[in-house]
Formats: C-alpha cells, sequence, structure tokens
C-alpha cells in the first residue's frame, strides 16, 4: 500500500506526526500544510491555513491523497473531515458532529452524564440568574467553563462564589471569549493530580496508545501564567495498568459507545483529560487531538509503523493492526522552548543557533514548532513556543538529563525553558 498523505498544522506535534509518517514504507508523499521550518525536510509544505476547510479539500482532490492526517482541532470542528469523507477522501480526525467533544463542553458533559462516565458534577446556563443560583449550592472553588473552542483559555477556576459569578456573567454577556462563552458550564472543583491519556478508534475499536503528564504554567515550580504546555513526559508516573483499566472501561469505552449510538462515531485519536482523586479517574475535558507537547512523547514510544496505524483507524480496520504495536519501554521527556515574551506577546524573528548540534545529541529528537528559514538562511523563531527538545532515556531523570544537555547546546538568548519538567516522576530533592 503506497500512501499520498497530506498532513494540517504547522506545530510541533505535526512536526513529530510528520517525522514519523515520513518513516514509513507505505508512504509515498508527504504534504503539510501549512508546516513550519522543522517538517519542511520530511514534507512538501504548502501554504494553507488550517481552518481553510475549502482549499484543503481542493488541495487533497487535486493531488489525488489518499489519506489526510489533522493535527489541530480547529478545522475538524469546522468539519474539514465530514467535507474530505464526502468525497471519498480516507481521514484520520473525528467528524465536526464527533470533534463536539472538543467544541462544546456541554455536549461533552451531557455525553458524560448518558453514559455514567465519572466527571465533575455540573449543570450548563444561558441565563446569569440560573447561573448565580447553582453557584449558591457550590462549594469553592468553583470551574466556570465556556462552552465553546477559546484557545484553550476558557476556564475559570474561582475560589469565590463572587468571582464564579462575575466569570459566569462575563462569560455569558460575550464579553469574555465572544460567541463560545454565551453558554457555559459550572461544575465542581476536583482535587487530585491531573494525567493526559490518549487512544487512537476507528469507531469501534480502541487502541490504547500511551499516558503522559504536561506542565501547563510557564515557570519553574508551576508559577506564572498558563501556556499551552512547557514539557512533558510518558508514561506518566502515577499511571498503573489497574487504573488504565478504569480508564478505559468507565471512561473511555462508554464514550466511544455513547457516540456512535447516536451516529456520530469518532476516528482519529480521543485525548482525556483527566483527574485522579484517591486512584480514582474523573473525566476533565476531551480533546480531539494529540496534545501538545504530549504528542512528542508519544510518538517516538512506538516501535511500529505509525502511518500504517493511523490508516487503519481512518479506514476502520483498526483491528487488524493491533498486534503489530510494541511500545519501547523507556521513557520519553520533552521540554518547550518558548520565546520570552510568552504566553504574552513573544519576542519575534530572533535568531536560533547550533540547533544542528543539539539535534545530534545522544536520544534526541528536535521539534520545530513556529519557526521560519530565513532568505540567509538562518533559523528564526516566528511564535510563542519555538522548539521542543524530545529525549529518550531509561527513566524520567535520564530522559530528562539528556534533553536538557541538548537545550544548552542551543544558541538562543531570547528563548526560555522551564529547567523542571518531569518533576512529579522524581524523588524530592
Ligand atoms: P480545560 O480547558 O477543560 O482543560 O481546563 C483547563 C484546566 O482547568 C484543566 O487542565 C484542569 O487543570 C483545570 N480544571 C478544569 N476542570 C476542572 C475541575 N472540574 N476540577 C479541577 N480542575 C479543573
Ligand atoms: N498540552 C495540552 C494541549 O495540547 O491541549
Amino acid at each position: 500500500m503506497r500512501l499520498k498523505v497530506l498532513l494540517v498544522g504547522g506545530g510541533a506535534r505535526e512536526h513529530a506526526l510528520a517525522w514519523a509518517i515520513a518513516q514509513s514504507a507505505d508512504c509515498e508523499a508527504l504534504y503539510c500544510a501549512p508546516g513550519n521550518a522543522g517538517i519542511e525536510s520530511f514534507a512538501e509544505c504548502v501554504p494553507i491555513a488550517i481552518d481553510d476547510v475549502e482549499a484543503l479539500t481542493l488541495f487533497a482532490q487535486e493531488k489525488a491523497i489518499d489519506l489526510v492526517v489533522v493535527g489541530p482541532e480547529a478545522p475538524l470542528v469546522k468539519g474539514l473531515a465530514d467535507k474530505l469523507r464526502d468525497i471519498g477522501i480516507a481521514v484520520f480526525g473525528p467528524s465536526a458532529n464527533a470533534a463536539r467533544l472538543e467544541g462544546s463542553k456541554g455536549f461533552m458533559k451531557d455525553l458524560c452524564a448518558q453514559q455514567n462516565i465519572p466527571t465533575a458534577r455540573y449543570q450548563r446556563f444561558t441565563d446569569p440568574a440560573a447561573a448565580d443560583a447553582f453557584i449558591e449550592t457550590l462549594h469553592p472553588p468553583i470551574v466556570v467553563k465556556a462552552d465553546g473552542l477559546a484557545a484553550g483559555k476558557g476556564v475559570v477556576i474561582a475560589q469565590t462564589k463572587k468571582e464564579a459569578r462575575r466569570a459566569a456573567h462575563d462569560m455569558l454577556s460575550g464579553n469574555a471569549f465572544g460567541a463560545a462563552g454565551t453558554e457555559i458550564v459550572i461544575e465542581e472543583f476536583l482535587d487530585g493530580e491531573e494525567l493526559s491519556y490518549f487512544v487512537l478508534t476507528d469507531g469501534v475499536s480502541v487502541l490504547p496508545l500511551a499516558s503522559a503528564q504536561d506542565h501547563k504554567r510557564a515557570y519553574d515550580h508551576d508559577q506564572g501564567p498558563n501556556t499551552g504546555g512547557m514539557g512533558a513526559y510518558a508514561p506518566a508516573h502515577l499511571m498503573t495498568p489497574e487504573l488504565e483499566q478504569k480508564i478505559l472501561e468507565r471512561i473511555i469505552q462508554p464514550t466511544i459507545e455513547g457516540l456512535a449510538a447516536i451516529e456520530c462515531p469518532y476516528i482519529g485519536v480521543l485525548y482525556a483529560g483527566i483527574m485522579v482523586v484517591k486512584d480514582e479517574p474523573y473525566l476533565i475535558e476531551y480533546n480531539v487531538r494529540f496534545g501538545d507537547p504530549e504528542c512528542q512523547v508519544i510518538i517516538p514510544r512506538l516501535q511500529g509503523d505509525w502511518l500504517e496505524i493511523f490508516a487503519a483507524a481512518a479506514n476502520g480496520w483498526l483491528e487488524s493492526v493491533k498486534e503489530n504495536i510494541r511500545w519501547r519501554t523507556d521513557t520519553a521527556l520533552c521540554v518547550v522552548m518558548a520565546a520570552q515574551g510568552y504566553p504574552g506577546e513573544p519576542m519575534k524573528n530572533t535568531t536560533i543557533k547550533n540547533l544542528e548540534v543539539a539535534q545530534e545529541a545522544e536520544d534526541v529528537i528536535v521539534f520545530h514548532a513556529a519557526t521560519r528559514r530565513a532568505d540567509d538562511g538562518t533559523l528564526r523563531a516566528m511564535g510563542g513556543r519555538v522548539l521542543g527538545i524530545t529525549a529518550m532515556g531509561a527513566d524520567v531523570a535520564q530522559a530528562r538529563d539528556k534533553a536538557y544537555k541538548a537545550v544548552d547546546m542551543i544558541d538562543w538568548p531570547e528563548g526560555f525553558c522551564r529547567r523542571d519538567i518531569g518533576w512529579r516522576a522524581l524523588p524530592k530533592a
């Protein structure tokens, strides 16, 4: 089977996906829209925006693409997968209806309620007075969420009822997140430790992938503002075979069955944000894509052919490839390097040197997130999160040491990273 593949996205997640897909013997051609300076070495990058559904569909048709792999959620929520399937192109990524798991928090919570999936107690609101009445019944902290996509910022953990009411009113008025916030979910706060859990599915069969732990705050010791993720490692230290079984049986399986029952089967990767409270898993949120940086620590751990797996999920024969899958036993750890200013306004167009040297470091892969090759050949930082330095090691400490050794080889004074990625999994110093 020789496949022409279109990968949609341009971050480090897509660099990791391109790196994996290009290694497959089945890969005849790989295009990436829009890609970045790192992806260029594996794929032909085409300047189409990730949410330009029309242009992506047209491109896939013109190039006779066999499989489209979609990285980010925005094009999925906008119906890219539906459009492509309508014209007979296989897609690794859910339909717009199934992507509501991420695109509408209320939809996700209602599905949980219907399927008895353990999650925080909640209600949905469009009316501020009704929201106030529910807030009165809860004990702070109280969690207020915009229903729609809000670029990862639509969640407020309010420490008082007053703060919860203010957050709810700001969202409902449209002031906080526009249309994404005119419906909200208010829920109880769950106090525990978080992990990310990933499976692939073709709508029926489920392939467990991995657990990982992200680091959302910008600075060491979990200080500073929230970000898209400053580093990750896999597998997560608190994962056990018993916990994984509970997550699969109580959360993942009923979700896949619930979606199939309402005729929106889920095809693609499903990312569950899990809160572990006293060894019991609760679903915090779903994302309909790989996490980033989590993707960068999951992809390199497979001993096998990712393209074969993506194609199998997209075409409904995932069950038949399951027995080919082997995981490396070592730990992967990724340190994100961001431009100073991130997650606010990042410094742009600064020059990154010595990346070639870091790339050669032992057991290290450098993934690009927001880079551009300037006309003079230098590598420039073009966004907030700019690079992901992933290393493999026998345990978290070894992977961390290798990753930071490579980080320290990179000459980029305008960049920064956290120095404590993996700290939860390491003995206290
Ligand atoms: P989300 O955008 O849904 O991922 O929420 C962002 C973050 O808010 C999560 O990663 C959690 O750390 C936190 N969070 C969301 N919902 C809850 C909850 N019910 N209890 C505790 N923390 C939560
Ligand atoms: N790393 C968190 C996310 O991708 O949403």
